[in-house]
């Protein structure tokens, strides 16, 4: 079993909070007039951004009263959105104590911590009661866990029955040999990609219904060839993006990401399931 922290190593970054800011100053933009929609290139850090995260939460259909749970939620863009857009009151946990110290500033600037709290910790063991959300959601974090058995387990043991929980991971479509690095891995030593087939076995088994499974790598293939475009018309990549969470690396692990995507090993895939 990898230790946690090599995973929480591999994301720190120990000078986000500037970058950000610098960012957003490039933008015109400052802490204080800053606003969700201008955070959303940087801190939605899964393939597709806000797009992907808005057609996951079509799906799920939260009610605004619901209590919701982001496992593994980075930097918590998408909680802010939709705490922002739908009203929830949404809590989030992520193994990166950086990602979270960051996340919580920019909620504060944004003036929407009252809604959105995160908090350090590991999506293996949370410090939540039984039966404490209505809802979750996990965007772009499966890769990095092994014991995904363990994880469904305590997802499950912290919603309440009939709470609806979506999943949007990259997942294993075929056999072949992954180019590395990639943004959720230096090397496969702590790399755990998984089949659709077994993340809904394991589902099951700890208690969910599984609603709808949706293979969206056209998707991911249009999301990048945008990039690149928008990029190129630009002749430098924009003054917020994901760039800045993967620093020098951030070219050859997009590269990568795709040449894997394209070769058919692997896809972003959601999956829409519920606590029976
Ligand atoms: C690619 S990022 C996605 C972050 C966020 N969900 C988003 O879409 O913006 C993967 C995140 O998973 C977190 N993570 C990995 N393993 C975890 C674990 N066992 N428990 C909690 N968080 C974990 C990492 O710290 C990282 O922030």
């Amino acid at each position: 079993m990898v230790d946690e922290s090599v995973v929480s190593e591999h994301y720190r970054h120990g000078q986000l909070l500037e970058r950000i800011e610098d960012g957003l100053q490039k933008m015109g933009k400052s802490i204080n007039c800053a606003t969700v929609e201008d955070l959303a290139p940087v801190d939605e850090f899964h393939i597709g951004g806000r797009a992907a995260t808005e057609h996951l939460m079509e799906q799920l259909k939260f009610s605004q009263s619901d209590r919701l749970l982001d496992v593994g939620c980075g930097l918590g863009g998408a909680s802010r959105f939709i705490a922002k857009t739908y009203g929830n009151s949404v809590t989030g946990i992520d193994l990166t104590d950086d990602y979270v110290t960051v996340g919580n500033r920019i909620s504060e600037w944004l003036a929407i911590k009252e809604l959105v709290s995160l908090h350090q910790g590991s999506a293996l063991s949370m410090p939540f009661d039984e039966a404490s959300f209505d809802g979750a959601y996990m965007l772009h974090v499966g890769m990095n866990i092994e014991d995904k058995d363990t994880l469904f387990s305590q997802i499950s043991r912290v919603l309440k029955s009939g709470s609806k929980l979506g999943i949007y991971d990259i997942m294993r479509t075929s056999e072949g040999i992954l180019s590395y690095p990639v943004p959720w891995a230096s090397d496969e030593s702590f790399s755990f990609l998984t089949e659709a087939e077994e993340y809904t076995a394991l589902l099951e088994a700890a208690g969910f219904k599984i609603e709808c499974i949706n293979n969206r790598q056209k998707f991911a293939l249009e999301f990048f060839k945008q990039l690149k475009e928008k990029a190129e018309a630009n002749n430098r990549p924009p003054p917020l993006g994901l760039h800045l969470l993967m620093e020098s690396a951030a070219p050859i692990k997009i590269t990568n990401m795709i040449e894997n995507i394209v070769n058919g090993f692997v896809s972003p895939i959601e999956i829409v399931a519920q606590k029976v």
